[in-house]
């Protein structure tokens, strides 16, 4: 299997071959979304919602996101492999965000990071692509800026000038990709017109180059909150549901283990 590069995913681009994202948390669902070719895999830090049950993303660590990325990491062929930079890592000083990005990418084994932000940002992105560190950016609607931003909000309804300079911004500090999340499809098109790296739209429509969604949304494993976005491809509750159901009952009735299970 050929090893996803940031060559081929400027590439694809280029062909028009959409890129297909997820996230993943865990060496097992890497292993999954790998095997059914998923060109970037995301250590998102919606592994603060989805995985630690925080309420947002904001509370999630440097460390946290290290530890679940090394298990990601062993179970990736062919994916990318990208990790998000959490609130805080990246917000105090020039030298404090290039000790946490070049920790990530030594102790991780991630390929990329991704970062929130705009043209604010530019010129820090700058010194971390400079120091050989591949960055994704992220703008629209920005969840480490829900506290800013009053909630989620949609993104580019203004007609979306501002995101259209961030994203040139960011490609001209280096990112190799921008994410663009809820942002309206007419400004998301825009946007994947005006840059030459590819973006990866996340409630963003059907013009950005790739999609990304959150592993436990796509699967139906997340029911906290399920937005508008969010398409559901299966629905493992359920399953895990049922079969967890019938194991609980047979643990109780006494059927479980059989002499199947059992050793003589
Ligand atoms: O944290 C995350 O999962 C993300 C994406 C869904 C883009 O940032
Ligand atoms: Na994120």
């Amino acid at each position: 299997i050929k090893k996803i590069t940031v060559s081929h995913l400027k590439k694809m681009k280029q062909d028009g071959e959409k890129i297909a994202c997820l996230t993943a948390y865990d060496y097992t669902s890497a292993k999954l979304v790998d095997s059914i070719g998923v060109d970037l895999v995301l250590v998102g830090d919606s592994l603060g919602m989805v995985i630690n049950g925080y309420e947002n993303t904001l509370r999630v660590s440097l460390d946290e996101i290290i530890y679940h990325t090394k298990a990601v990491k062993r179970g990736l062929k062919r994916a990318f492999l990208v990790a998000d930079m959490p609130f805080g890592t990246y917000h105090v000083s020039d030298e404090e965000t290039l000790n946490n990005c070049v920790r990530v990418i030594k102790e991780s084994g991630a390929e990329a990071l991704k970062l929130e932000g705009g043209k604010e940002i530019a010129p820090l992105i700058k010194k971390i692509t400079q120091a050989g560190i591949n960055v994704v950016g992220h703008i629209g609607l920005m969840p480490q800026f829900v506290h800013a931003m009053g909630g989620y909000k949609i993104q580019g309804r203004d007609g979306g000038e501002k995101l259209l300079e961030d994203a040139k911004a960011l490609e001209e500090a280096g990112v190799f990709s921008i994410v663009l999340e809820g942002v309206v499809v007419d400004v998301a098109k825009k946007i994947t017109e005006s840059v030459n790296v590819p973006t990866i739209g996340i409630g963003s429509g059907k013009y950005c180059d790739g999609q990304i969604l959150v592993f436990h949304d796509v699967f139906g494993m997340f029911d906290d909150f399920v937005p508008k976005f969010v398409k559901r491809y299966a629905d493992v509750k359920r399953v895990i549901v049922e079969g967890g159901t019938k194991y609980v009952n047979d643990v109780k009735n006494s059927e479980f283990p059989d002499d199947e299970h059992s050793f003589f």
